[in-house]
Protein backbone atom coordinates (compact mmCIF):
# COMPACT_ATOMS: atom_id res chain seq x y z
CA UNK A 1 0.00 0.00 0.00
CA UNK A 2 1.24 3.61 -1.00
CA UNK A 3 1.20 6.60 1.42
CA UNK A 4 0.57 10.01 0.56
CA UNK A 5 3.56 11.86 1.86
CA UNK A 6 2.91 15.08 2.17
CA UNK A 7 5.59 17.47 2.00
CA UNK A 8 5.90 20.53 3.80
CA UNK A 9 7.12 23.30 1.78
CA UNK A 10 9.23 26.32 2.34
CA UNK A 11 7.75 29.52 2.29
CA UNK A 12 10.60 30.06 -0.87
CA UNK A 13 8.79 26.68 -2.85
CA UNK A 14 5.45 27.72 -2.20
CA UNK A 15 6.59 31.70 -3.76
CA UNK A 16 8.25 30.10 -6.33
CA UNK A 17 5.83 28.04 -7.27
CA UNK A 18 3.01 30.50 -7.35
CA UNK A 19 5.21 32.93 -9.39
CA UNK A 20 5.94 30.62 -12.24
CA UNK A 21 2.81 29.15 -12.44
CA UNK A 22 0.76 32.73 -12.63
CA UNK A 23 0.20 34.79 -15.60
CA UNK A 24 2.55 36.48 -16.38
CA UNK A 25 5.06 34.62 -14.66
CA UNK A 26 7.06 36.48 -11.78
CA UNK A 27 9.26 35.93 -8.68
CA UNK A 28 10.14 38.23 -5.81
CA UNK A 29 13.43 40.43 -5.59
CA UNK A 30 13.75 39.24 -2.33
CA UNK A 31 14.61 35.61 -3.00
CA UNK A 32 17.64 37.42 -5.00
CA UNK A 33 19.59 37.66 -1.75
CA UNK A 34 20.78 33.80 -0.94
CA UNK A 35 24.62 33.55 -0.34
CA UNK A 36 25.98 33.99 -3.66
CA UNK A 37 23.04 36.72 -4.69
CA UNK A 38 24.32 38.61 -1.63
CA UNK A 39 27.98 38.21 -2.95
CA UNK A 40 26.54 39.13 -6.45
CA UNK A 41 24.84 42.56 -5.12
CA UNK A 42 28.43 43.64 -2.76
CA UNK A 43 29.95 43.26 -6.10
CA UNK A 44 27.53 45.42 -8.07
CA UNK A 45 27.88 48.46 -5.19
CA UNK A 46 31.31 48.76 -6.26
CA UNK A 47 31.10 48.91 -10.23
CA UNK A 48 31.04 52.64 -10.94
CA UNK A 49 27.58 52.15 -13.53
CA UNK A 50 25.72 51.46 -9.95
CA UNK A 51 25.89 54.95 -9.04
CA UNK A 52 23.56 54.52 -6.41
CA UNK A 53 25.87 53.19 -3.71
CA UNK A 54 27.91 56.15 -4.43
CA UNK A 55 25.88 58.78 -4.16
CA UNK A 56 24.59 57.70 -1.13
CA UNK A 57 28.23 57.48 0.17
CA UNK A 58 29.26 60.98 -1.13
CA UNK A 59 25.89 62.18 0.69
CA UNK A 60 27.13 60.50 3.86
CA UNK A 61 30.20 61.75 4.02
CA UNK A 62 29.74 65.07 3.23
CA UNK A 63 26.54 65.89 4.63
CA UNK A 64 26.69 63.13 7.78
CA UNK A 65 26.88 65.37 10.36
CA UNK A 66 24.03 67.75 9.16
CA UNK A 67 21.74 64.62 8.90
CA UNK A 68 22.79 63.79 12.75
CA UNK A 69 22.17 67.11 13.50
CA UNK A 70 18.28 67.32 11.66
CA UNK A 71 17.62 63.57 13.59
CA UNK A 72 18.33 65.65 16.93
CA UNK A 73 18.26 63.05 20.08
CA UNK A 74 21.09 65.26 21.97
CA UNK A 75 21.65 63.19 25.34
CA UNK A 76 18.86 60.62 24.53
CA UNK A 77 19.52 57.38 24.20
CA UNK A 78 17.72 55.61 21.29
CA UNK A 79 17.50 52.94 18.80
CA UNK A 80 18.92 53.28 15.70
CA UNK A 81 17.26 50.32 13.37
CA UNK A 82 18.44 49.94 9.58
CA UNK A 83 16.29 48.07 7.48
CA UNK A 84 17.55 45.66 4.66
CA UNK A 85 21.18 46.90 6.14
CA UNK A 86 22.98 44.39 3.82
CA UNK A 87 26.97 44.89 4.35
CA UNK A 88 26.11 48.09 6.37
CA UNK A 89 29.22 49.82 4.47
CA UNK A 90 27.83 53.44 3.68
CA UNK A 91 26.25 52.71 7.20
CA UNK A 92 29.34 52.83 9.01
CA UNK A 93 30.55 55.97 8.08
CA UNK A 94 27.23 57.52 9.72
CA UNK A 95 28.10 55.36 13.28
CA UNK A 96 31.69 56.87 13.06
CA UNK A 97 29.99 60.33 13.00
CA UNK A 98 27.75 59.58 15.26
CA UNK A 99 30.05 57.87 17.66
CA UNK A 100 32.20 61.02 17.18
CA UNK A 101 29.42 63.50 18.59
CA UNK A 102 28.85 61.03 20.94
CA UNK A 103 25.14 60.52 20.87
CA UNK A 104 24.00 57.45 23.06
CA UNK A 105 22.71 54.71 20.43
CA UNK A 106 22.12 50.78 20.06
CA UNK A 107 22.60 49.68 16.74
CA UNK A 108 20.07 47.61 15.07
CA UNK A 109 20.49 46.55 11.54
CA UNK A 110 17.49 44.28 10.01
CA UNK A 111 18.39 41.58 6.86
CA UNK A 112 16.86 38.65 5.05
CA UNK A 113 20.51 37.75 4.73
CA UNK A 114 22.26 35.97 7.12
CA UNK A 115 25.82 36.49 5.09
CA UNK A 116 25.52 40.11 5.21
CA UNK A 117 24.80 40.13 8.07
CA UNK A 118 27.55 38.25 9.60
CA UNK A 119 29.91 40.64 7.26
CA UNK A 120 28.18 43.69 8.83
CA UNK A 121 28.76 42.93 12.81
CA UNK A 122 32.18 41.18 12.53
CA UNK A 123 33.23 44.53 10.29
CA UNK A 124 31.47 46.66 13.40
CA UNK A 125 33.01 44.91 15.58
CA UNK A 126 36.69 45.26 14.58
CA UNK A 127 36.32 48.80 13.38
CA UNK A 128 34.23 50.33 15.58
CA UNK A 129 34.20 48.13 18.77
CA UNK A 130 32.49 50.93 21.14
CA UNK A 131 29.21 50.83 19.66
CA UNK A 132 26.30 48.77 20.49
CA UNK A 133 25.10 46.40 17.64
CA UNK A 134 22.37 44.08 17.93
CA UNK A 135 21.45 42.30 14.74
CA UNK A 136 18.10 40.75 13.44
CA UNK A 137 17.47 38.09 10.78
CA UNK A 138 14.23 38.81 8.88
CA UNK A 139 11.97 40.36 6.50
CA UNK A 140 11.10 44.24 7.57
CA UNK A 141 7.29 42.76 8.38
CA UNK A 142 8.14 40.13 10.48
CA UNK A 143 10.18 42.80 11.79
CA UNK A 144 7.48 45.50 13.03
CA UNK A 145 6.38 43.21 16.12
CA UNK A 146 9.87 43.70 17.56
CA UNK A 147 9.92 47.16 17.73
CA UNK A 148 6.92 47.91 20.10
CA UNK A 149 9.21 48.83 23.11
CA UNK A 150 9.52 52.24 24.01
CA UNK A 151 12.74 53.84 23.20
CA UNK A 152 12.58 56.38 20.63
CA UNK A 153 13.64 55.43 17.20
CA UNK A 154 15.47 56.22 13.98
CA UNK A 155 14.88 54.29 11.04
CA UNK A 156 17.27 53.95 8.27
CA UNK A 157 16.08 52.82 4.82
CA UNK A 158 18.83 53.48 2.43
CA UNK A 159 20.09 52.44 -1.29
CA UNK A 160 16.64 52.84 -2.51
CA UNK A 161 15.23 49.94 -0.66
CA UNK A 162 12.02 50.80 -1.15
CA UNK A 163 11.92 50.85 -4.94
CA UNK A 164 11.81 47.32 -4.77
CA UNK A 165 7.90 47.34 -3.81
CA UNK A 166 5.25 48.23 -5.40
CA UNK A 167 3.25 51.14 -5.17
CA UNK A 168 0.62 49.50 -2.59
CA UNK A 169 3.39 47.84 -0.61
CA UNK A 170 4.61 50.69 -0.59
CA UNK A 171 1.94 52.83 0.88
CA UNK A 172 0.57 49.95 2.85
CA UNK A 173 4.55 49.61 4.40
CA UNK A 174 4.67 52.82 5.12
CA UNK A 175 1.79 53.05 6.75
CA UNK A 176 2.66 50.00 9.10
CA UNK A 177 5.72 51.79 9.73
CA UNK A 178 4.22 55.08 10.85
CA UNK A 179 1.97 52.80 13.04
CA UNK A 180 4.90 51.33 15.05
CA UNK A 181 6.60 54.50 15.64
CA UNK A 182 5.87 57.21 18.28
CA UNK A 183 6.15 60.66 17.70
CA UNK A 184 8.83 62.09 17.09
CA UNK A 185 10.67 59.17 15.63
CA UNK A 186 12.48 59.24 12.42
CA UNK A 187 13.25 57.78 9.47
CA UNK A 188 15.89 58.35 6.70
CA UNK A 189 15.19 56.92 3.41
CA UNK A 190 17.49 56.92 0.91
CA UNK A 191 15.72 56.84 -2.91
CA UNK A 192 16.77 56.97 -6.28
CA UNK A 193 15.80 60.09 -8.02
CA UNK A 194 14.03 60.16 -11.96
CA UNK A 195 17.07 60.98 -14.08
CA UNK A 196 18.65 60.48 -17.65
CA UNK A 197 17.19 56.50 -18.54
CA UNK A 198 20.08 55.59 -20.14
CA UNK A 199 22.32 56.17 -16.82
CA UNK A 200 19.61 54.21 -15.06
CA UNK A 201 19.76 51.01 -18.04
CA UNK A 202 23.71 51.04 -17.75
CA UNK A 203 23.30 50.68 -13.59
CA UNK A 204 20.81 47.22 -14.39
CA UNK A 205 22.47 45.99 -17.48
CA UNK A 206 25.96 46.55 -16.72
CA UNK A 207 28.55 45.76 -19.15
CA UNK A 208 30.50 43.16 -16.62
CA UNK A 209 27.42 41.36 -16.63
CA UNK A 210 27.32 41.17 -12.89
CA UNK A 211 23.45 42.49 -12.88
CA UNK A 212 22.75 39.78 -15.48
CA UNK A 213 24.28 37.18 -12.92
CA UNK A 214 22.70 38.59 -10.27
CA UNK A 215 19.43 37.94 -11.39
CA UNK A 216 20.06 34.33 -13.02
CA UNK A 217 21.23 33.49 -9.85
CA UNK A 218 17.47 33.25 -9.03
CA UNK A 219 16.99 30.44 -11.39
CA UNK A 220 20.50 28.86 -9.50
CA UNK A 221 18.53 29.11 -6.72
CA UNK A 222 15.65 27.42 -7.64
CA UNK A 223 17.66 24.33 -9.44
CA UNK A 224 19.82 23.94 -5.56
CA UNK A 225 16.53 24.54 -3.61
CA UNK A 226 13.54 23.13 -5.71
CA UNK A 227 15.92 19.78 -7.38
CA UNK A 228 14.78 22.29 -10.56
CA UNK A 229 16.41 21.94 -14.15
CA UNK A 230 16.79 25.67 -15.79
CA UNK A 231 19.10 26.00 -18.22
CA UNK A 232 20.83 29.17 -17.23
CA UNK A 233 22.06 29.99 -20.73
CA UNK A 234 18.66 29.74 -22.21
CA UNK A 235 17.40 32.75 -20.28
CA UNK A 236 18.39 36.19 -21.00
CA UNK A 237 18.44 39.47 -18.17
CA UNK A 238 16.61 42.37 -19.62
CA UNK A 239 16.19 45.48 -18.18
CA UNK A 240 13.66 48.20 -19.23
CA UNK A 241 13.46 51.73 -18.07
CA UNK A 242 9.54 53.82 -18.63
CA UNK A 243 10.22 57.84 -17.61
CA UNK A 244 6.57 57.84 -17.55
CA UNK A 245 6.74 56.24 -14.25
CA UNK A 246 9.82 56.24 -13.24
CA UNK A 247 10.16 52.44 -13.44
CA UNK A 248 12.88 50.29 -13.72
CA UNK A 249 12.32 46.39 -13.94
CA UNK A 250 14.45 43.25 -14.75
CA UNK A 251 13.03 40.48 -16.70
CA UNK A 252 14.42 36.90 -17.36
CA UNK A 253 13.63 36.06 -20.67
CA UNK A 254 13.52 32.83 -22.38
CA UNK A 255 15.62 32.66 -24.91
CA UNK A 256 13.68 29.29 -26.53
CA UNK A 257 10.26 27.24 -26.50
CA UNK A 258 11.04 25.16 -23.16
CA UNK A 259 9.86 23.34 -20.16
CA UNK A 260 11.52 23.04 -17.14
CA UNK A 261 10.78 20.77 -14.09
CA UNK A 262 11.14 21.23 -10.33
CA UNK A 263 11.18 18.25 -8.80
CA UNK A 264 10.37 19.04 -5.37
CA UNK A 265 6.76 19.50 -6.25
CA UNK A 266 6.50 17.29 -9.57
CA UNK A 267 5.70 20.35 -11.52
CA UNK A 268 6.52 21.27 -15.03
CA UNK A 269 6.85 25.08 -16.07
CA UNK A 270 6.31 25.88 -19.94
CA UNK A 271 8.20 28.66 -21.35
CA UNK A 272 7.26 30.33 -25.09
CA UNK A 273 10.42 31.71 -26.89
CA UNK A 274 10.40 35.13 -25.59
CA UNK A 275 8.45 34.85 -22.70
CA UNK A 276 9.86 36.68 -19.34
CA UNK A 277 9.61 36.24 -15.65
CA UNK A 278 9.49 39.41 -13.83
CA UNK A 279 12.21 39.31 -11.19
CA UNK A 280 12.54 43.15 -9.98
CA UNK A 281 11.04 46.38 -9.94
CA UNK A 282 13.54 49.76 -8.84
CA UNK A 283 11.55 52.65 -8.41
CA UNK A 284 12.98 55.92 -9.49
CA UNK A 285 11.30 58.95 -7.86
CA UNK A 286 10.11 62.55 -8.29
CA UNK A 287 10.38 65.24 -5.64
CA UNK A 288 6.81 65.33 -5.64
CA UNK A 289 6.51 60.96 -5.32
CA UNK A 290 8.40 61.37 -2.39
CA UNK A 291 6.20 64.52 -0.53
CA UNK A 292 2.73 63.07 -1.54
CA UNK A 293 4.27 59.46 -0.30
CA UNK A 294 5.24 61.18 3.26
CA UNK A 295 1.59 62.85 3.11
CA UNK A 296 -0.23 59.85 2.78
CA UNK A 297 1.73 57.93 5.24
CA UNK A 298 1.12 60.47 8.28
CA UNK A 299 4.68 61.78 8.08
CA UNK A 300 6.02 65.14 7.68
CA UNK A 301 9.23 66.10 5.83
CA UNK A 302 12.55 67.55 8.46
CA UNK A 303 14.96 67.89 5.96
CA UNK A 304 16.47 66.99 2.07
CA UNK A 305 19.91 66.13 1.69
CA UNK A 306 21.52 65.34 -2.15
CA UNK A 307 24.61 64.32 -3.76
CA UNK A 308 26.75 66.87 -6.05
CA UNK A 309 24.72 65.38 -9.40
CA UNK A 310 21.22 65.53 -7.61
CA UNK A 311 21.06 61.87 -8.75
CA UNK A 312 19.88 60.64 -5.25
CA UNK A 313 18.03 61.85 -1.62
CA UNK A 314 18.74 61.30 1.62
CA UNK A 315 15.29 62.35 2.86
CA UNK A 316 14.22 62.55 6.82
CA UNK A 317 10.77 62.07 7.94
CA UNK A 318 9.25 62.62 11.42
CA UNK A 319 6.11 61.25 13.02
CA UNK A 320 4.67 64.53 14.30
C1 LIG B 1 19.11 46.70 -3.30
C2 LIG B 1 16.92 46.94 -4.14
C3 LIG B 1 18.32 48.84 -3.96
O1 LIG B 1 16.96 47.93 -6.93
O2 LIG B 1 18.79 49.05 -7.10
C4 LIG B 1 20.78 46.16 -7.94
C5 LIG B 1 18.98 45.82 -6.12
N1 LIG B 1 19.02 45.10 -8.52
N2 LIG B 1 20.89 45.81 -9.24
C6 LIG B 1 18.16 48.12 -6.66
C7 LIG B 1 19.59 45.71 -7.50
C8 LIG B 1 19.84 45.17 -9.59
C9 LIG B 1 18.85 47.22 -5.65
N3 LIG B 1 18.30 47.41 -4.28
Amino acid sequence: METIQEKKLSTFAVDVLEGLQAKPKYLSSKYFYDEAGSRLFQQIMHIPEYYLTDCELEIFQDKGNSIIQAYGMNGQAFDLIELGAGDGLKTKVLLEKMWQLKKDFTCIPVDISATALNDLENNIRCSLPEINISVLKGDYFEMLSHWQHQKPKVLLFLGSNLGNFSMEQTRNFLSDLRNVLNKGDQLLLGLDLQKDPEVILQAYNDPHGLTAQFNLNLLARINKEMDADFRLELFEHKEVYNPDNGLAISYLISKEEQEVTLKLTNEIIRFTKGEGIFTEQSQKYSKTMIEEMAQQSGFEIVSWFYDKKNWFADVLWRVP
